[in-house]
């Protein structure tokens, strides 16, 4: 078996998409890093796959988990617990490990099904027109403010239980939390820990008025199955609604903004989708696949296996780049082109197994109606080349887009 590739091209390579302008266009590095090995390693000892269908074997295999918390001690925070941010997502089932994550996502899940969320089209069909006409008459907008972040934060506020008044308090919120899937710094913490704190303490209030008074929203479900079932902690109940509140709003702004700008790149594929109602479904799975709003996904291997042509040893480390992976030429001819209507289809987006996205019918709904949308609404919609990128990979996305409507 040939030993894992760790050279100082690599490291350069992986270092550049740790900062800024690295994180901005990742896909070049991804191809050179691919190219050199499918598998290197990474200065932390972690490995990074870049193919297609390695990325898929570490968010699917279950020989793969999610790093156990008590691990985090070896990865530089034996003091996890006492970091709000650090506490609340690996008490989330987004990194939790069977069988408390079976037991979690089975509570929420039924929230989530096709069926469910098909039955909210009517309500995002309104929502979607109400911003298009708030867009109009105004020569240039910032399409993350003005679209992009109000479509998906109400949609999840709305399903959730959060007052729509309080929405938009989020929104500096969970990007300050989420800082912490990047590199976590000293200084990530310092912003991400009072962040993480007061989305916590800001739910724990709601959490406590549906205790009181329940609804027919999910908070009320959560707190209602931990009622019916004792195992469901307080501190559990809190970080999966934060959990679903800011997954279901960062990512999919992120998709509906790095998605017009991709459209914007090829207007071409921008006035086809005006024109083709029925390419909403292909378009946001290029569109997911072109520029993903999640980049990459971390996992540790616990039986050894296979992974570019190279066995993995348990304790491992990997991360997968599902951004690569959906780039990958051996996977999608001629990855770079932006194809609404390209054959065979499967990005890498949503993960996959156990953890694959609770949100993806919801996400692809809300999608699937508005870009076409705001294609027949604004055919002339066009970039002023005032873009502000968030400084991050995990999650890529805009914090602020300026667009010319017309
Ligand atoms: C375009 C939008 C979205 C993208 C690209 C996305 C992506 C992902 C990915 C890649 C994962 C798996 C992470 C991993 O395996 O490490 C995930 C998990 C998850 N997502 Fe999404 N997501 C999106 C929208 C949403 C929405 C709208 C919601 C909520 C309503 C949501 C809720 C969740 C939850 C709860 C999990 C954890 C599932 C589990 O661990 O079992 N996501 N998402």
């Amino acid at each position: 078996m040939p030993d894992i590739v760790q050279n100082p091209e690599v490291l350069a390579l992986l270092d550049e998409l740790t900062r800024m302008p690295g994180r901005a266009d990742p896909y070049p590095r991804y191809a050179r890093l691919r190219e050199i090995s499918p598998v290197v390693r990474a200065d932390d000892g972690a490995l990074v796959v870049t193919g297609y269908g390695d990325c898929a074997t570490v968010v699917r295999d279950p020989r793969l988990q999610h790093l156990p918390a008590d691990m985090l001690a070896f990865v530089g925070f034996p003091d996890w617990r006492e970091h709000p941010a650090l506490h609340q997502l690996f008490t989330s089932m987004l990194t939790l490990n069977p069988p408390d994550h079976t037991r979690l996502r089975r509570l929420v899940s039924s929230a989530f099904t096709p069926r469910r969320v098909e039955a909210l089209r009517p309500a995002i069909e309104r929502m979607v027109q109400d911003l298009l006409d708030g867009m109009d008459g105004h020569d240039e907008v910032d399409f993350v403010e003005a679209f992009a972040f109000p479509l998906p934060v109400n949609v999840i506020g709305e399903l959730l239980g959060v007052p729509a008044q309080e929405r938009a308090g989020f929104q500096t919120l969970v990007r300050d939390w989420t800082q912490v899937l990047e590199v976590i710094t000293p200084d990530v913490l310092a912003r991400a820990d009072p962040a993480a704190a007061a989305i916590r303490d800001h739910l724990a209030g709601l959490v406590e008025q549906r205790r009181q008074r329940p609804t027919d929203d999910l908070l009320s479900a959560l707190v209602q199955a931990q009622a019916a079932d004792d195992r469901l902690t307080d501190e559990e109940v809190l970080s999966n609604a934060a959990l679903l509140f800011a997954a279901g709003f960062e990512t999919t702004t992120n998709l509906l903004a790095n998605g017009v700008v991709a459209l914007l790149h090829h207007p071409e594929q921008y006035a086809l989708l005006g024109r083709r109602p029925d390419l909403a479904q292909p378009a946001v799975e290029e569109l997911l696949r072109y520029d993903s709003p999640v980049q990459l996904s971390s996992r540790v291997v616990t039986a050894p296996l296979e992974l570019g042509g190279v066995t993995v040893g348990e304790g491992e480390r990997v991360v997968a780049y599902l951004g690569a992976g959906n780039h990958d030429p051996a996977r999608f001819p001629d990855p770079g082109a932006l194809r609404l209507d390209r054959a065979d289809n499967a990005p890498l987006s949503f993960g996959g197994g156990i953890h694959y996205c609770l949100g993806a019918p919801l996400a692809r709904l809300e999608a699937q109606i508005a870009l076409p949308a705001l294609a027949r609404r604004f055919p002339s919609l066009a970039l002023t080349g005032q873009a502000q990128r968030r400084d991050s990979l995990s999650l890529k996305g805009y914090t602020s887009l300026r667009l010319r409507t017309g």
